[in-house]
């Protein structure tokens, strides 16, 4: 009889037994509980005790979870800043202007006639302002003075103003103001500049990767291995200032930009200024920078929109809304902007266009809102100088630029634009949290607080599932007795039926 009940006692239990799953299950200290035998004080004293911790460590790592599921979805970013060393690096595109816009000794009466009023020299029934023409004759300028005697003038018939080839001719040519050039050793010419237009007016960049040529690189830092340009500014040829309009300028010395070649200059916002009688050295570093688009960062990572430019950079999008702005409201586009509308007359610069484009970029700040792109490429810099020429020298210069000296010392400027070395600096944002992580962590918090993995809770659907088909069954079970006795289970009517 002790034989028969120690079998009957070992027989194997179905698995959907919560002693056997308890036993078994890799849950830590449940199998305390679950140990064969009889109820003990110590089993109990288990059972109590790490139902209480259960549910403590439980509601611990759901805070827990919640807590990091709430850090991801709240899109956390880092900035990594690193050095990338280069073997070559591409020369990014110079451009500058002379501050200048228009050549005294180029004008023709024509010119004057027509942008009269835009200078601010004339009324719009071009009659000249007395208060201009008694500047101008205290400034020695007897030519300029020849031409606005409009007397015995009339304006040729149908005589169309073009005002880009007006700026075109008018503007300091850069034959002229190049004296010398020179990039890693090898000389260059005025024909390895490519001309684009800025509210600056005619301007020249190095490097532009436009015209066929190729894009230059350098193989190392320092002065010598970057571009080195003597500038004459021609001070002399300056229009005289008799008013204020946006074109005059009381400086003298030309504005410079570094930029990417897919980048368009935007040179009276983001150029520097370099002064005459100075050699400046720009030492330069590249740096990439890398945002993410939304919603970790709040760059802008779709294709820019515009039917002028293909490659997004804030200085496009700029552009871009300025000349829609002006189309707009002026009906017609600046010298400088992208597109094939008409070039606004000078008229129209003076009473449309100068004044609509100085609202936009002082006073309206809804119109042009422009996005940070997700790739970008600045050029930080740093800038010191020396004067030029130095007292030995001037001679020297003079003589050779067949100048006098004093004209050597007013408009002679020389710009060394070099990398500092060679590499660039990358500036990247990252995503500081994602799924793997969030998994990574509330793994080790059900580790941590209940001694679970995933296998645990296999094991415990596995129990589940024992019950569910075990309760199946014995729903059978009672169905088909039920058939023999009278009608138990209402729900199982097709049984009822048979
Ligand atoms: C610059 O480096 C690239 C690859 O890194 C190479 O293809 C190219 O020829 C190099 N240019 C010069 C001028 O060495
Ligand atoms: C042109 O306009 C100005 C002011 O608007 C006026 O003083 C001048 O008399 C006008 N000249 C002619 C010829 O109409
Ligand atoms: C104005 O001049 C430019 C350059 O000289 C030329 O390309 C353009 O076709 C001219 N525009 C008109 C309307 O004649
Ligand atoms: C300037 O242009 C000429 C011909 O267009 C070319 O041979 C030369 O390499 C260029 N110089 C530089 C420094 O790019
Ligand atoms: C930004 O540059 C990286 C590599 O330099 C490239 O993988 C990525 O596609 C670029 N993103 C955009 C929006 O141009
Ligand atoms: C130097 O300039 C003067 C006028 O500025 C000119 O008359 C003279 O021919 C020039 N000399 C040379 C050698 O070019």
């Amino acid at each position: 009889i002790w034989l028969k009940e120690k079998q009957k006692e070992e027989a194997p239990r179905p698995p959907s037994d919560i002693t056997v799953f308890g036993a078994n299950c890799t849950l830590h200290g449940l199998s305390h509980i679950f140990l064969p035998g009889g109820v003990t004080f110590r089993r109990l004293l288990w059972a109590l005790i790490w139902t209480l911790a259960f549910f403590l460590c439980i509601s611990l790592l759901c805070t827990w979870s919640w807590n990091r599921i709430l850090y991801l979805m709240s899109y956390p970013a880092v900035t990594k800043i690193y050095m990338v060393w280069a073997h070559n690096m591409s020369f990014p595109a110079v451009t500058f202007c002379n501050k200048n816009v228009f050549r005294a000794s180029s004008m023709t009466k024509d010119d004057l006639y027509h942008s009269g009023y835009w200078m601010d020299l004339m009324y719009p029934n071009h009659t000249v302002i007395k208060r201009s023409l008694s500047i101008l004759k205290e400034s020695h300028k007897p030519a300029l003075l020849g031409l606005l005697d409009f007397q015995n003038y009339t304006p040729p018939p149908d005589y169309l103003v073009n005002t880009t080839e007006m700026m075109s001719r008018l503007s300091h040519q850069l034959e002229d103001m190049l004296l010398e050039c020179r990039f890693r050793g090898e000389t260059c010419t005025y024909k390895n500049f490519s001309t684009i237009y800025t509210r600056y007016g005619k301007c020249y960049t190095f490097n532009s990767g436009l015209d066929g040529n190729p894009l230059l690189t350098t193989l190392k830092g320092g002065t010598g291995n970057g571009l080195e340009i003597m500038l004459d500014i021609q001070q002399d040829e300056y229009l005289p200032v008799w008013g204020e309009t946006d074109e005059t300028s009381y400086e003298a010395g030309i504005k410079v930009q570094l930029h990417s070649q897919s980048e368009p200059p935007f040179l009276h916002e983001l150029g520097f200024g370099v002064a005459p009688g100075f050699q400046t050295f720009v030492s330069t570093q590249e740096q990439r920078l890398q945002y993410l688009p939304q919603p970790w960062g709040d760059c802008k990572s779709t294709p820019i929109d515009s039917e002028f430019f293909s490659t997004y950079s804030i200085t496009a999008c700029r552009i871009d809304c300025e000349t829609r702005y002006l189309l707009e409201n002026c009906n017609c586009r600046m010298v400088h902007m992208p597109g094939t509308s008409t070039v606004c007359t000078p008229e129209q610069y003076k009473d449309c266009a100068d004044p609509a484009l100085d609202f936009l970029v002082e006073k309206d700040n809804d119109y042009c809102v422009c996005q940070t792109p997700c790739n970008m490429t600045r050029y930080g810099k740093e800038l010191s100088m020396v004067k030029i020429p130095s007292k030995a020298s001037a001679k020297y210069l003079a003589k050779k630029f067949n100048k006098t000296e004093q004209y050597i010392g007013e408009n002679i400027l020389v710009l060394d634009i070099f990398f500092e070395a060679l590499n660039y600096e990358k500036i990247e944002q990252k995503k500081a949290y994602e799924i793997a992580g969030l998994l990574g962590d509330i793994g080790g918090q059900m580790g941590l607080f209940i001694g679970a993995s995933v296998l645990t809770i296999l094991e415990i659907f596995d129990y589940l599932y024992e019950l569910l088909s075990k309760a199946i069954f014995m729903l059978e079970k009672v169905g088909t007795e039920g058939k023999h006795a009278t009608a138990v289970c209402t729900c199982d009517s097709m049984k009822l039926s048979t």
